[in-house]
């Protein structure tokens, strides 16, 4: 039975591009969108700002459960600002370093029940496009149609890399593989909603994809679930 509201998930390790998927799935069919990551990486940065450690798992249930963060849309086919505390932290939250914290306050059970009503919050009309690690197995097991994204360690490291880059930040690409296997490797062993497909999600290894060959492989299994769906952009 399709739900009332409908999600389509897209999960995955990190550099497999689901952000950027994420945002042009719902650009295409003018539903809303949460970045998931957005949050634990607001969180850690609102941890850090508030002077408190990454493994103070009831400081961070608070916090959690307090945090001020704003997503304001500023058009259909661009990502929202985000604010925390009023502050526009759209950019400071997208460095490797806010990743890897996100990924530490991620562990705490604590903190992601804090973090789930405000997750499914935002399933409103005319549906929800989300993308995270646990979208399709624990926030919204009921989703309509889940993806899960996969791609090489090396690639996903280049991809960042050159990301990086565009941005005027210079990495080391060695040093970047290491964080990135550490960083999967926190989010899949982590007690609860590690990193794994949900059992009904549908796998696409993006290795020698781009973005728009993912987002067209998306759309073909949006289709097949809601065969009369009209796409309002793109
Ligand atoms: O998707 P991202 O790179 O912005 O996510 C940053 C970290 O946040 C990720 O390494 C683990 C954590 N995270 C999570 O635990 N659960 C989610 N649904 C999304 C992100």
């Amino acid at each position: 039975m399709i739900s009332k509201k409908p999600v389509i998930t897209i999960d995955g390790t990190s550099g497999t591009g689901k952000g950027v998927v994420g945002q042009l799935v719902a650009t295409q069919l003018g539903w809303n969108l949460l970045d998931s990551g957005a949050l634990y990486r607001v969180l850690a940065l609102a941890a850090q700002q508030h002077g408190m450690a990454l493994d103070n798992e009831a400081a961070l249930k608070v916090l959690a459960e307090y945090l001020d963060v704003q997503f304001i849309a500023t058009s259909v086919s661009t990502p929202p600002r985000i604010l925390l505390e009023g502050q526009d932290v759209t950019d400071t939250i997208r460095t490797e370093k806010m990743g890897n914290a996100a990924s530490k306050v991620g562990t705490f059970p604590a903190v992601r029940v804090a973090l789930l009503s405000r997750q499914r919050a935002f399933r409103e009309s005319p549906g929800l496009v989300t993308d995270g690690r646990d979208m399709g197995t624990v926030v919204f097991p009921d989703a309509d149609v889940k993806l899960f994204l996969t791609a090489s360690l090396e690639e996903r490291a280049r991809r960042r890399c050159n990301q990086l880059k565009e941005k005027g930040i210079n990495v080391n690409l060695s040093e970047l593989v290491e964080e990135l296997r550490e960083r999967d490797k926190r989010d899949q062993e982590r007690a609860v909603a590690p990193l794994r497909p949900a059992d009904d999600a549908i796998i696409i290894d993006t290795d020698t994809l781009s973005i728009e060959e993912v987002v067209a492989s998306v759309m073909r299994e949006v289709r097949k679930v809601f065969p009369a769906i009209q796409a309002v952009s793109g």
